[in-house]
């Protein structure tokens, strides 16, 4: 199958295997609807994100995690250890992440219509805060932080995102009016005022939208980046400032389907620092959520009925839209395996929450090998806003998780992992 890979996912006995532990077994012992992650694979994307751009940089390179597309503690606490830095875009995540350790100064906060109670949260920590509206820099000033910062820019042209609700640059994105940011043009303004008011302008940063895959839409992103670029040198010559950094923000997306490649990451690291020579800085940033831990997930689910209606064979499973809305919130193709009989004979289905609305729908018209009640599906690449995005919506419980690492499972029951404990998996 096109998503098999050695220790992360395989079939064995025509069963699916997750790092190295049969899926159903893992069903059995923790329970369903759960998340199943595999630490290991959350490192090596890690390593090759950072190795790759390390390969072509001329400067420090900083990969802030963007910890909203999975804020499980573990993995937080593994990416930790290997040296990244943090995208925070509430106060939950920046408290979060200094409770695990985080360095304050690794901390990126870039909120979006921040209230002054979410600035006061965050005011005792020595994190940096990116500016994205004049409201969020005199609020600050209101309340006397002193907090370095550095400005979310808008580059003026069409960003790029799997969907137009993930397109966050431009003007509008399907007719509707882009939220994020301050346009370039009215950058040097922006650092006038910042520069009055007495603040340590530190970077400029772009994050221009989330999941795109093809070298067409990479290009697009370059765009930007010559944009951000030639307005960083502008910068240092108007005011003198010399920049500690540059963000690039997150979006390099991940194969979800067969038809699509893998992200082009050479590509994208050798493009991006051909374009920063023109600008010196200590650092450049990078804010990878997605392509961090998304493959690295996958949502375990049970049959709970097979019926037929009408012709159709109706798959409903003990999980919903609650659990992974990104199907139903932007059409997503999430790949669906059949743990007990992964290369059976195919047939055509239609896979189900059990929510009560009839949108509640993982898969559409999918051929799937055979199903029978009782059997565990598995829902791949769902490890980036999948739990992160999951509700309690028809009073339904919390999906569990639980993180493989080698020998050991980490089961963390709570968002805020209050219970959290290792089980022995030998
Ligand atoms: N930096 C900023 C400022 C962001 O807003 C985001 C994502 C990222 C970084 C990380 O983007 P990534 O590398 O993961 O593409 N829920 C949607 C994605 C929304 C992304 C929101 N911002 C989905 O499931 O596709």
């Amino acid at each position: 199958m096109w998503w098999e890979s050695k220790g992360h996912l395989e079939i064995k006995n025509n069963e699916l295997y997750i790092a190295n532990y049969s899926a159903v077994d893992l069903a059995k012992r923790f329970g369903t609807p759960i998340y199943v992650y595999n630490a290991r694979r959350v490192i090596d994307n890690y390593q090759r994100f950072y190795n790759t751009l390390k390969k072509y940089a001329d400067r420090e390179v900083r990969v802030h995690y963007s910890m909203k597309a999975n804020s499980n503690t573990y993995l937080l606490k593994i990416l930790k250890e290997k040296g990244c830095w943090i995208d925070a875009v509430s106060p939950e995540e920046v408290l979060l992440a200094i409770n695990l350790g985080f360095e304050e100064n690794k901390i990126l906060f870039t909120g979006s219509s921040l209230s002054h109670d979410d600035l006061l949260q965050v005011k005792p920590f020595k994190i940096r805060i990116n500016v994205d509206s004049y409201s969020c820099l005199l609020k600050m000033k209101e309340l006397d932080m002193k907090n370095e910062i550095s400005f979310r820019i808008d580059p003026g042209i069409k960003g790029v995102g799997h969907n137009w609700k993930t397109i966050t640059a431009g003007i509008e994105a399907h007719g509707h009016p882009i939220k994020f940011s301050i346009p370039i043009e009215e950058l040097d303004f922006a650092i006038r005022l910042a520069i009055d008011l007495g603040f340590d302008i530190k970077g400029l940063h772009e994050h221009v939208g989330s999941n795109w895959l093809r070298k067409e839409e990479v290009d697009e992103f370059l765009e930007t980046v010559k944009i951000l670029v030639k307005k960083a040198k502008e910068v240092k010559s108007k005011f003198g400032i010399n920049l500690d950094f540059l963000d690039l923000g997150g979006g390099p997306g991940i194969r979800y389907k067969e038809d699509q490649n893998e992200f082009p990451l050479e590509y994208y690291a050798s493009n991006i620092f051909e374009i920063l020579k023109d600008i010196e800085t200590n650092a450049v940033s990078f804010e990878p959520g997605r392509y961090i831990v998304a493959d690295a997930g996958i949502l375990l689910v049970k049959v709970t009925e097979v019926k037929i209606r009408y012709g159709h064979i109706i798959v409903g499973v003990n999980s919903g839209f609650n659990h992974l809305i990104r199907p139903v919130l932007y059409n997503s193709y999430h790949e669906i395996v059949n743990c007990n009989n992964v290369e059976g004979e195919m047939e055509e289905v239609n896979i189900v929450g059990n929510l009560c609305e009839t949108g509640d729908i993982f898969a559409a018209k999918r051929k799937i090998s055979k199903v029978r009640e009782g059997d565990i599906l598995a829902i791949l690449c769902a490890g980036a806003y999948g739990y992160s995005m999951s509700s309690r919506y028809n009073s339904r419980a919390l999906p569990k998780e639980v993180v493989l690492d080698g020998e050991r499972a980490y089961v963390c029951k709570e968002f805020y992992a209050k219970n959290e404990f290792y089980v022995s998996l030998t």
